[in-house]
């Protein structure tokens, strides 16, 4: 499973590039409308130029004239961009229109695995159902996950699978497990994915042996 990051701050997205874990990012309105003063252009630029991989960029409009519209400015911004599109009829037009251009293409709010099939048949380069908001209302996410790719197996379907809305690290684990392509993870919780009590009290029984060497 690879790793996404799902946030449009530009220093998370830098950081874990630089631990070189980074194969893509997503953002979506709610996280770009949480960066003040950028220009949402601007942004998926500067982060398309970082990274080497897919940048998820959402529309906003919910017709697909609209969405068509959006997508192909999004797209015309770096050759990394792929345009998110939310799992609607009008969602679905829009991603066929972008698959038969060969532009990537994410759809978004998946919630069952019909959804997924739906979204995969009209073309579309990623879905991403969203783990953490299924668990909210007493569903389970990872099942939906293990579903889809046991769909996708079958049918011998070539959409990937990004597991969304990512809550904690135990989210990865299961997610890999069952069968997502990609994770996309808030930085939050991708750095919490460093931490074991044994890692620091490993380095500190180092260094605290090493502070005691004869002859430093
Ligand atoms: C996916 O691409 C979405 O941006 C995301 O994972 C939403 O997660 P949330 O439920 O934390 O908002």
């Amino acid at each position: 499973m690879k790793f996404f990051i799902d946030t449009a701050n530009f220093d998370e997205i830098k950081e874990a590039h630089a631990w070189g874990i980074l194969s893509g990012v997503t953002t979506n309105p709610s996280l770009v409308a949480k960066e003040a003063n950028i220009s949402f252009h601007d942004r998926l630029r500067e982060i398309a130029e970082l990274v080497d991989g897919s940048v998820s960029g959402e529309v906003i409009s919910l017709d697909a004239e609209g969405m068509i519209k959006e997508g192909l400015e999004l797209a015309a911004i770096h050759p990394n961009i792929t345009v998110k599109l939310p799992m609607t009829p009008e969602g679905l037009k829009a991603c066929k229109f972008f698959s038969e251009k060969g532009i990537k293409t994410n759809v978004t709010l998946i919630f069952s695995a019909n959804q997924a099939l739906m979204a995969a048949r009209s073309g579309a380069t990623y879905v991403s159902p969203f783990l953490g908001r299924l668990d909210d209302i007493g569903h389970n996410g990872v099942e939906l996950i293990s579903t889809i790719a046991d769909i996708f197996t079958i049918h011998d379907i070539k959409t990937e699978i990004i597991a969304a809305s990512i809550r904690h690290p135990q989210h990865i684990t299961e997610a890999a497990l069952a069968g997502a392509h990609i994770s996309t993870t808030p930085f939050k919780v991708l750095k919490q994915l460093f931490n074991h009590p044994l890692t620091d009290k490993g380095i500190e029984g180092f260094l605290a042996d090493w502070s005691k060497r004869e002859g430093q």
